[in-house]
């Protein structure tokens, strides 16, 4: 079975990983705060993505905190080679869950140094800062202090890649006259298409675009037009909305999140499944037509 080789390889850093990958917000207890009810289920998790062939997982210590990260240690560590640890930094959890922003420079190197020591590692491969001038989607503002103490973390040699997630193309501008920016992590999926110019444009550029909420999130996508194309193609609905992302470009690399075996190995399976045309425009117009 050919499984996720399917869906080919797109460079995120310094080499190509494969364009199905896992976001492991899901494994954390309700509301990405505490510890999950079974955590043998969520290495079980873990462990399935990894001998399904996935070489990128998405996570942070704000999950949790700590408990995803201290997760992916347990099940994963000594980590196979060439998998790819993406993390982020630039928020921290209140004691009442809440999600508040944490990137001053101290908060940032601290942060780098917790996703170390949780995730047992001695580098971290790409850290995104996740910008946080608003929780609830990108907003302008400049992203020049924080990314220079980043920066500063990198040239340390605690980081290997920088990305930046949840914010505006002009955010993007500034940060790449900072650093390398390797990645781009925001909002997007077959309904939520704000970023469509900012998607062509890196991948002019070779640049990676990872969306979050690739499924919709904590309500996962709902469309009549999703699952009458997906009945047609005898594919399930999240199936066809991440081949519709696979399809969408060729920078875009996919991190479905989920705390369940038999979700990944149906998310995992989407690399499989090809797009017909008449099918590819009826998903175009769940969120309008696409931008040409
Ligand atoms: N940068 C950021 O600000 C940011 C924000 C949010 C997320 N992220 C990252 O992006 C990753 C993906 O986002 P996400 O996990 O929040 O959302 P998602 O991938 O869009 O969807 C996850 C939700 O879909 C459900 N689901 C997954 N596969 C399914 C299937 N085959 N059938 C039915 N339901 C399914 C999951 O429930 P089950 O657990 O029951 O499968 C969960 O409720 C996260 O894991 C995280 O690493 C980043």
């Amino acid at each position: 079975m050919p499984g996720i080789d399917s869906a080919s390889t797109f460079p995120l850093g310094g080499r190509p990983v494969k364009r199905l990958g896992y976001g492991a917000m899901q494994l954390a207890g309700p509301g990405v705060f505490g510890p999950p009810k079974d955590p043998d289920a969520a290495r079980a998790v873990l462990r399935e993505a990894v001998a399904r062939g996935v070489d990128h997982i998405d996570t942070s210590d704000f999950y949790g905190p700590h408990v995803t990260n201290q997760l992916i240690r347990e099940a994963l560590a000594p980590y196979p080679d060439g998998l790819a640890i993406v993390t982020k930094i630039g928020a921290r959890r209140g004691s009442d869950a809440s999600w508040l922003p944490a990137y001053s420079k101290e908060e940032l190197t601290q942060a780098v140094h917790d996703n170390l020591r949780n995730l047992g590692l001695d580098v971290l491969e790409v850290v995104n800062l996740r910008i946080m001038l608003s929780v609830h989607g990108p907003a302008e503002g400049s992203i020049e202090a924080p990314l220079t103490a980043l920066a500063e973390l990198q040239r340390k040699g605690l980081v290997r890649h920088i990305g930046l997630s949840n914010v505006t193309p002009t955010q993007v501008a500034e940060g790449r006259r900072i650093a390398d920016i390797v990645c781009v992590q925001n909002h997007y999926n077959l309904a939520h298409r704000e970023d469509d110019a900012l998607i062509d444009s890196l991948a002019k550029d070779r640049i990676a675009y990872v969306p979050f909420f690739p499924l919709g999130g904590f309500s996962p996508l709902q469309s009549s037009t999703l699952s009458a194309v997906a009945a047609r193609l005898n594919a399930t609905p999240m199936q066809t909305a991440l081949a519709w992302l696979l399809h969408r470009s060729p920078n875009i690399l996919l991190i479905p999140g989920t705390s369940s075996v038999a979700h990944l190995k149906e998310n995992l399976a989407a690399a499989e499944l090809t797009l017909p045309e008449d099918a590819l425009k009826e998903l175009d117009s769940v969120a309008g037509a696409r931008p040409v």
